[in-house]
């Protein structure tokens, strides 16, 4: 039966990395997959995680299931960190959470909740957006459409090419945004814009779902989550998938969230017990590694304001790299403006670096970018920037 079957393409992120693997020049360079190196090109354990796995392996009693929304605990951090710590959505309990497995996992939870339970069938994501996105809420049965997002030319947000592609959206429609550090351009909305955008979702009586997966990474765990609460304020609906792949480095361990908001506590609950149904179909119930990390860290304000300088930390670093990036490339007398990679946020940049342009750099000179121009700016180091600019400069 299975000479049937035909090849699946290789995936646009994950599959690079495969590819990456099997490369066997030394010098090679990955960019493709959005994961945090440190200045020695290690993707290191966090040590606030090392000392509250250290603590877990100490007190841990049991491997028993867990219940099939997670641990309390966990969704409690999640809670504070999306909504602030003395949030009325906490107190008036309007939201519920899911551990998921990842950020993937949960905004797949998301959109078989979309698929079966609400009115409406469509979901719309930005053009572009993080790869993986259409595969997974087509895969739940929803119509995926797009809004646009990106103005080329300008390597800036194109506000207006938003506003007028989403006039097309109906009440009731789902409405994609990326929390920060937008994936894969790193151009978020301004304030302002944010606010804008919070209220047209309000009147224009939107449902909007929000894929926060890089909180922190920006300019803070508090100043990232202002889009969100400004819709917040404003959408008394409201889906959320978040990770702590990224912030926590815990990558490996699958430690996400699905996180609903509703008009009240009884119609959160109701909405709720769907959610459960979906999750028990689906894998049962969450492993609980990862996330009992994370509430020991969330609830320890010592290992807490660790957690805060570590995240400092990588972020710092790679703005350091965005910097020294445009510099360097400047120095070898490459004359496109890439100053625009300074002012982008979070992990990746969106280079404009043709799919030409990205296969020769995989080609002749071993490093690895997705089709799409996306840089994972995190994996730049004062190691690697100096063969990755002379590449570059190559290629242009
Ligand atoms: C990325 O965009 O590189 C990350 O979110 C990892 C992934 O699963 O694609």
């Amino acid at each position: 039966m299975f000479e049937k079957v035909t090849a699946a393409p290789a995936d646009p992120i994950l599959g690079l990395t495969d590819a990456f693997r099997k490369d066997t020049r030394t010098h090679k360079i990955n960019l493709g997959v959005g994961i945090y190196k440190d200045e020695a090109g290690q993707t290191p354990v966090l040590r606030c995680v090392k000392k509250a796995e250290a603590r877990l392996v100490q007190e841990q009693t049991t491997k028993n299931y867990l219940s099939i929304e997670g641990i309390e605990a966990y969704g409690q951090v999640v809670q504070k960190l999306l909504f602030g710590e003395d949030a009325a959505i906490i107190a008036n309990k309007r939201a519920r959470t899911a551990q998921a497995p990842g950020g993937t996992g949960a905004l797949r939870i998301a959109g078989e909740f979309i698929a079966r339970q609400l009115d409406t069938n469509t979901i719309w994501i930005s053009n572009p957006t993080w790869a993986n996105h259409r595969a997974v809420f087509t895969a739940a049965g929803l119509e995926v459409k797009e809004y646009g997002y990106y103005n080329a030319d300008a390597k800036d947000l194109d506000f207006n090419a938003m506003l007028s592609s989403l006039e097309d959206a109906k009440a009731g429609d789902v409405v994609l945004f990326h929390g920060c550090c937008h994936n894969p351009t790193g151009i978020d909305p301004t304030a302002e814009q944010w606010q804008q955008l919070a209220k047209l979702s309000a009147d224009k009586g939107w449902l909007p779902m929000f894929d926060f997966a890089y909180q922190g990474f920006a300019q803070g765990t508090e100043e990232d989550a202002f889009g969100l609460r400004e819709f917040a304020k404003h959408n008394p609906e409201l889906l959320i998938a978040s990770s702590f792949s990224k912030n926590f480095g815990l990558y490996n361990e699958r430690v996400g969230a699905f996180t609903l908001v509703a008009n009240d506590e009884d119609s959160a609950n109701t909405s709720f017990s769907q959610v459960k149904s979906i999750i028990r179909a689906n894998y049962s119930n969450p492993p609980s590694h990862g996330a009992n990390v994370v509430a020991i860290i969330a609830n320890d304000p010592e290992l807490y304001a660790d957690w805060q300088a570590e995240l400092a930390e990588m972020r710092d670093r790679i703005q350091e790299m965005r910097t020294l990036f445009v510099e360097k490339l400047a120095s070898r007398g490459v004359n496109q403006d890439f100053s625009f990679i300074a002012r982008q946020n979070g992990m990746f940049s969106f280079s404009g670096l043709s799919k030409e342009q990205v296969e020769r750099l995989k080609d002749e000179f071993a490093i690895y970018i997705v089709g799409s121009g996306r840089i994972s700016v995190a994996g730049i180091t004062k190691a690697n920037i100096d063969a990755l600019c002379d590449g570059i400069a190559a290629v242009l």
